[in-house]
């Protein structure tokens, strides 16, 4: 039993068989199966199908539909690129990781599977820089899949051809958003592109282009091999499968956590993470990292699926759980934040580039015992101006950390002008 509501792991499937990242021992789990089910028994448009009626939504942050993105790629076209996003620079994140490095085939076969579905010859899997040790380690399980016949030409006894790359980036929060990336991957400097034309139609190279979060790809065989019904067993109807769920901050068992999709945040830090170290109280979490609107201990119980996060007013994005106890300084954790995402803007337009600097000078007046009243009242202000107005949407991250803390912690803004 992994936990009390799921048997066992399926994207985590190293914490029941260690030796999974072996493709001997992936193979006699069933690996590959769902990819040789594919070529053989399936027309491409019927994996396509399979994937939309699965309900897989992304797991990058956006939660877009996957068979839906991947039908957006023209029909016939030529030179269709599947580019895999494990960039995953979200402070809290460390999901991807785990996969790639304990369960790598699962990855790989998620992505020829994906890939034989559009018609693409090439995979690229797009890393940030620090992710060095890990893609040594996914190297080796993309070699074992290449001297198996899983990659390079007619693979499993098949007449389609398909290669894979891994590639690494320099490190930089803004090469995870799709476009960005796609620039860094082109050797281009890694700023967003406009959108139109999306990448389905114009993306790397100028070609159709399927970007996919790592975790996104992982669920695909599971879906292919054991099929839609199986698939929609866990999770909500909107928010179907499981997830992993990425905890940090002040639990007694940080880690990753596999969880079908809906089941209540409390679950996640007391159950799996053992709770609060010394007996503290839960002050406030962030659900998907700094990217999220924080949320209050009394919305422990809404169940971690797109939509309920999303009426609670944040967001599930990459569900990287940061919890902060009541001893956690909101201003000061709201400072760090602001400080990461001017650190992190790529400055290519001016309400991000500007607002993050002006939003961390404001903090530093307040924190340092020089802000007044007015500076509060500054705060919301600044974040009007940045919204819509920018660019890409790291800009409108940005803004999350100040609209929470103000709504919620306000009392605490007031202390530091009052002492
Ligand atoms: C600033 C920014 C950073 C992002 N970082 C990541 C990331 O590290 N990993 C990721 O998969 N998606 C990231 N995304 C989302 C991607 O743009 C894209 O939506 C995702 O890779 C699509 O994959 P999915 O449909 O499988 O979720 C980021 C988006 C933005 C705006
Ligand atoms: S919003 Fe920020 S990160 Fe996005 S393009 Fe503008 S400056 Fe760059």
């Amino acid at each position: 039993m992994a936990n009390d509501y799921l048997k066992e792991h399926i994207l985590l499937r190293h914490k029941d068989n260690p030796n999974i990242g072996d493709i001997d021992e992936y193979l006699s789990d069933g690996g590959y199966e769902g990819l040789k089910k594919a070529l053989e028994e399936m027309q491409p448009a019927e994996v396509i199908e399979a994937v939309k009626a699965s309900g897989l939504r992304g797991r990058g942050g956006a939660g877009f539909p996957t068979g839906v993105k991947w039908s957006f790629i023209p029909k016939g076209a030529k030179d269709v690129y599947i580019v895999v996003n494990a960039d995953e620079s979200e402070p809290g994140t460390f999901k991807d990781r785990e996969l790639m490095e304990y369960n790598p085939h699962l990855v790989i076969e998620g992505a020829a599977i994906a890939a034989y579905a559009v018609g693409a010859r090439t995979i690229y899997i797009y890393g940030r820089g620090e992710f060095k040790g890990p893609f040594v380690t996914l190297q080796k399980a993309v070699d074992q899949a290449y001297e198996r016949g899983m990659l390079g030409k007619n693979i499993m006894g098949s007449d389609y051809s398909l290669d894979l790359h891994l590639h690494l980036g320099a490190g930089a929060y803004i090469c995870g958003e799709e476009t960005a990336l796609l620039n860094s991957l082109e050797g281009y400097r890694g700023y967003p592109r406009s959108r139109p034309p999306f990448p389905a139609v114009e993306g790397l190279y100028a070609k159709p282009t399927v970007i996919n979060n790592v975790e996104t790809m992982a669920n695909v065989p599971g879906i292919i091999r054991h099929g839609v019904e199986w698939y929609r067993q866990f999770g909500t109807e909107k928010s179907a499968g499981t997830k992993v769920f990425s905890l940090s901050g002040h639990v007694n068992r940080p880690g990753n956590y596999e969880l079908p999709l809906g089941v209540p945040i409390r679950y996640l830090i007391e159950e799996l993470g053992g709770g609060v170290p010394n007996g503290k109280r839960v002050k406030a979490v962030l659900p998907a990292g700094e990217s999220s609107l924080m949320v209050p201990e009394d919305k422990l119980d809404t169940p971690m699926d797109y939509e309920s996060m999303g009426a609670i007013g944040s967001m599930l994005g990459s569900a990287s759980f940061i919890v902060m106890d009541e001893t956690v300084d909101i201003v000061w954790a709201a400072e760090k934040m602001i400080h990461f995402f001017k650190h992190e803007s790529c400055g290519k337009c001016s309400p991000c580039r500007e607002g993050t600097y002006w939003l961390s000078n404001v903090y530093h007046r307040i924190r340092s015992g020089e802000g007044t009243m007015e500076d509060i009242e500054l705060l919301p202000k600044i974040i009007e101006q940045m919204s819509g107005n920018t660019f890409c949407p790291l800009g409108e991250f940005a803004t999350s950390p100040v609209k929470a803390s103000l709504l919620h912690f306000r009392h605490e803004y007031e202390q530091y002008i009052k002492k």
